[in-house]
């Protein structure tokens, strides 16, 4: 179970990745870390992703590397065999959590209301993902959830930027923050690894 005061990593900010091409991943991987960014979440959402995570691995041990859009146990347990230190899931379910605890992997769960926190913290996740971030009610929410559920952090996730980022992190429930706009496809298509760095270096400064 994830420790939100021990996190193999530092970065506050959790790039949510689409990589199309598993070739490219390790020198994504060092554009990031030059950026001072040293976690990915590589989504599982097209098939590069999980030879993706299993390069990052091997090739870039300074890089926390994550998978993101785990749906089911079965993609859970491929993620970790290929050598993901942690997952993302975009919501629970009964499978996913008891995969994830019977074989003590870290996985931080996606949750939206108090009920899926709820859920969650039966099972002893104290460290959630705050899925659609934007859509699930935003900051307000956040500041709601602080109220009932004070040992639980979260990593809210879906409408975050570089103008907004910092506000969702001085929350007291906010560990770290997720989103996209750190590694746009077109980017990654080009390969403009420098522009990857600018970008991450323009957010860890931003915090
Ligand atoms: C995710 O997959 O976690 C989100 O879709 C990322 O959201 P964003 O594109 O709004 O950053």
């Amino acid at each position: 179970m994830l420790n939100p005061e021990k996190l193999p990593f530092t970065s506050k900010i959790v790039p949510v990745i689409v990589i199309t091409d598993a070739s490219y991943a390790v020198d994504l991987a060092w554009a990031l870390l030059a950026g001072g960014v040293d976690v990915m979440e590589i989504t599982l959402r097209h098939p590069a992703g999980l030879e993706s995570i299993q390069k990052v691995a091997v090739q870039v041990p300074k890089m926390c590397v994550a998978a993101g859009t785990v749906t089911t146990s079965q993609e859970c347990r491929q993620a970790f065999d290929q050598g993901a230190r942690l997952a993302f899931s975009p919501g629970v379910s009964h499978d996913l959590l008891h995969t994830a605890t019977t074989h003590h992997l870290p996985l931080i769960p996606g949750v939206m209301t108090p009920s899926e926190v709820m859920q969650c913290r039966e099972q002893g996740f104290r460290l959630l993902k705050f899925f659609p971030a934007a859509q699930a009610g935003g900051i307000p929410m956040l500041q709601a959830l602080h109220g009932p559920f004070s040992d639980t952090q979260f990593c809210p996730t879906g409408g975050i930027h570089l103008s907004n980022m910092s506000s969702y992190l001085q929350l007291a429930n906010v560990a770290m923050v997720g989103g996209s706009w750190l590694t746009p496809l077109p980017l990654l298509i080009d390969r403009q690894w420098s522009e990857i760095t600018r970008l991450a270096q323009e957010a860890s400064a931003s915090i």
